[in-house]
């Protein structure tokens, strides 16, 4: 009997991707999007890359009663919540947004979960509740610094909320996401960053396609071998991977209460000076770009120890920093075209 799985924030770009993957290991799902930060290209490369149109619903998971519907609609066996918002410096912008949407979701959908007896829940987290950890590469052990930003805040009391859960008949894994970069090789699913974007990828692919004029580093003066930031870049597809095996990983667990925490990494840290190199080299392009000042907010290294999820979900990456700029160029080019 195939399991139905509920994934939030699925029209997105982690989330889609994800959703591509649990077709292809033979999952049904449903999505739930607000479509606030994204519109639904992505449902339609998702159509077009599996031969599948999984159920959608355009609501918001702070929408107790829409989410309730769906509930009702499907039986659902397992939850995958991405629906967050997601800009460090947007949300230093608007915090009480932030905490809303991010946490009041996550409360939202939880207690959802609780009224249909669903106790299956996989949490999109992020490396950024370590903030600069004290050892690198950093272990899920570390401990949790205080968050640099809203943002950060956010992920930290979610996984807070799901600690204190799991001992009521919720099974929960955290997955802690280093740096998602890349596209899908088909070139069907991809990033759609609405505006200017912050991360550095897609910077890096729009100044290549002249959509922006100038790539500036932000700070070269930082204790690394290049004096630009260290960070762990993961293909999205590796990441999506990931969340199937955490899925059947958790499936599997017979006890009603189950709490894991994973860092979500290649375990390799690049420099942001080797990230524009290694663009250059796999896309043959040349680019240039600015040494301008440090970035508020940014920490200087950080890239995940990948021991224990590749020991306990026997999960590894397999996509190479090359192969996931060029991926990453090959899906530029083509949303350029549109
Ligand atoms: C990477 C490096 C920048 C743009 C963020 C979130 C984190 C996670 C991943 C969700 C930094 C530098 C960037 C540019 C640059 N998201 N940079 N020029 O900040 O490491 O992490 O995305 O979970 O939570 O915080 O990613 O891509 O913004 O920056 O030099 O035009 O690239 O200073 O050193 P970050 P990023």
């Amino acid at each position: 009997m195939k399991k139905t799985i509920l994934v939030t924030g699925g029209a997105g770009y982690i989330g889609a991707h994800t959703v591509a993957e649990l077709i292809a290991q033979n999952y049904d799902v449903v999505i739930v999007d607000n479509l606030s930060v994204c519109d639904e290209t992505l449902l339609l490369g998702i159509e077009l890359l599996t031969k599948t149109k999984p159920s959608f619903y355009p609501i918001d998971c702070n929408d107790y009663k829409s989410l309730q519907n769906v509930f009702k609609l499907h039986n659902i066996d397992a939850v995958i919540h991405f629906a967050a918002f997601k800009a460090v410096g947007e949300s230093t912008q608007k915090p009480l947004v932030y905490h809303y949407n991010n946490v009041g979701s996550l409360i939202t959908l939880l207690r959802v979960m609780e009224e249909f007896n669903v106790k299956d829940f996989i949490f999109s987290s992020s490396c950024t509740v370590y903030g600069q950890p004290d050892t690198i590469p950093v272990t899920e052990d570390a401990p949790i610094k205080k968050a640099e930003s809203p943002y950060g805040a956010t992920k930290q009391i979610c996984e807070q909320i799901i600690k204190d859960v799991t001992s009521q008949n919720v099974k929960a894994i955290s997955l802690r996401y280093f740096n998602p970069i890349g596209a899908h090789p088909s070139a069907e699913l991809g990033e759609l960053p609405i505006g200017t974007p912050n991360n550095l990828v897609p910077f890096i692919t729009q100044t290549a396609a002249g959509v922006r004029q100038q790539l500036t580093v932000f700070g070269t003066d930082y204790p690394t071998r290049d004096g630009s930031c260290i960070r762990d870049y993961i293909h999205v597809v590796d990441l999506a991977k990931a969340h199937v095996a955490a899925l059947a990983y958790l499936l599997e667990q017979s006890s009603s209460t189950f709490l894991d925490i994973f860092n979500v990494g290649t375990g390799e840290g690049k420099t942001v000076l080797e990230v524009i190199e290694a663009f250059e080299r796999a896309n043959q392009i040349t680019l240039t770009y600015t040494k301008g000042p440090r970035r508020p907010g940014d920490v200087i290294q950080v890239y995940a120890d990948t021991t224990y999820i590749s020991k306990k979900l026997n999960w590894k990456p397999e996509y190479t920093l090359e192969d996931a700029l060029q991926h990453a160029w090959q899906w530029e080019k083509k949303i350029r075209k549109r």
